[in-house]
């Protein structure tokens, strides 16, 4: 007997299914990712968030949408541009609604399903998170969570879109976060002059001076600035000055509660560096020159602990860079903008 009801609730489960499944529009079309071979492991657990074509293309219309802020034009699109590795053009610190103006520069958005925390402290421990503080910032988008999903439940163009990723109509907070990471999940460059080279690509070859550039850069940067994605992703304090015009700004400190983590950051992937200016979690170098002049000459005691890696054996703070060496750092670090990534369809706004 006990047998036979199970068999019928089987029965029920099954049926119901495919009933189910009839009532949709569409079934959400499952989408692998394409990892590039010489990237680490996903660091994003994609079990707990299935990767659809659908979730995507909802995930986008979020990321350009400017109803998440609360004057309706502010969308992470705004800060975070394309052609500038989605950081903020032409801005040291972001600017948001009324604008008003943050501490922090924009960080690059790439790779971030190789991450495992955000922003330049990591106050964010999971990339599903990191969009409510942007959303409830008011020197961001300064909304809440329930409002903007009251707008999103509003329009009937948002009922299709979750409708088809979801599987039904409903916007709740869980589902925009996690169409807003599918979307950042698949924001993956890979595919600079480097990649190509390390991968025996396309006949890809350095010349001298960017051979020369990658030995210095192993031998004086790497050793924060490591791997495929040129970060071990610690935070660091690399004897910046403070910023007069920023004193609340302490860095890991303000997440940590640490003293010695005052003025320490997360530290920065230098993936397409050319086109991520300004440079600094202010923002307050305008070009790579003046990022290699601080590494060689502007590094100061500032308050923190400087790494003990760029303090020299006479015991001043700084990294020996002569210009010859800083020409072939740059030209080196030149072969990390990936044009495929800058401008593919897929992550435009348009
Ligand atoms: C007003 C400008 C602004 C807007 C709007 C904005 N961001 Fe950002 N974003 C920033 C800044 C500044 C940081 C660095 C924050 C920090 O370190 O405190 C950042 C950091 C991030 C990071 C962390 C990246 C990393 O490497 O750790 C992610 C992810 C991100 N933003 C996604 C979004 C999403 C998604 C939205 C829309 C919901 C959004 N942002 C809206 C300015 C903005
Ligand atoms: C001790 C670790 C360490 C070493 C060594 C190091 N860096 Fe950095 N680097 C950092 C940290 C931490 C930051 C972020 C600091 C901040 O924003 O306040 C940073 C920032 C940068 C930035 C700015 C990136 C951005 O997106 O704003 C560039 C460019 C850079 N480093 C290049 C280099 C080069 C080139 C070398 C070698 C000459 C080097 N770094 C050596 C830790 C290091």
């Amino acid at each position: 007997m006990k047998k036979f009801i199970l068999l019928y609730l089987g029965f029920i489960t099954l049926f119901s299914c495919a009933k189910n499944e009839e009532e949709y529009v569409l079934i959400p079309k499952k989408v692998e990712l394409k990892i590039p071979s010489n990237f680490p492991g996903l660091l994003y657990d994609l079990s707990q968030n299935l990767l659809t074509e659908e979730g995507i293309a909802l995930g986008k219309k979020l990321f350009y949408e400017g109803r998440l802020a609360s004057d309706g034009v502010i969308s992470c699109g705004f800060c975070h541009e394309q052609a500038s590795a989605f950081t903020h053009h032409g801005h040291t610190v972001s600017h948001g609604v009324d604008g008003k103006v943050g501490f922090r520069n924009a960080q690059p958005i790439q790779n971030l399903a190789f991450f495992s925390e955000f922003t330049w402290d990591g106050a964010a421990i999971h990339l599903d998170l990191q969009p409510i503080i942007p959303i409830t910032s008011d020197v961001e988008m300064n909304e809440n969570i329930p409002s903007v999903l009251s707008k999103l439940n509003s329009y009937q163009e948002y009922e299709v879109l979750f409708t088809n990723a979801f599987g039904d109509r409903e916007a709740t907070s869980e589902r925009m976060l996690k169409a807003l990471s599918q979307f950042m999940v698949t924001m993956i460059s890979g595919d600079s002059k480097y990649d190509k080279v390390i991968r025996n690509e396309e006949n890809a070859t350095f010349t001298e001076l960017e051979i020369n550039g990658l030995e210095i850069f192993n031998n004086k940067c790497a050793a924060c600035h490591s791997g495929a994605l040129f970060t071990d992703q610690s935070y660091r304090n690399n004897g910046l000055p403070t910023n007069p015009k920023f004193p609340e700004e302490e860095g890991r400190k303000r997440v940590s509660g640490l003293k010695d983590d005052f003025y320490k950051f997360r530290v920065p992937s230098l993936r397409n560096v050319a086109k991520s200016f300004p440079y600094m979690h202010d923002g307050r170098f305008g070009n790579l020159e003046a990022v290699l002049d601080f590494y060689s000459d502007g590094m100061t005691q500032n308050g923190g602990v400087v790494d003990t890696l760029l303090v020299k054996s006479n015991g001043n703070l700084g990294i020996d860079l002569s210009s010859q060496e800083k020409t072939a750092l740059l030209a080196f670090l030149n072969t990390l903008t990936d044009n495929t990534f800058l401008n593919d369809k897929r992550f435009a706004e348009f």
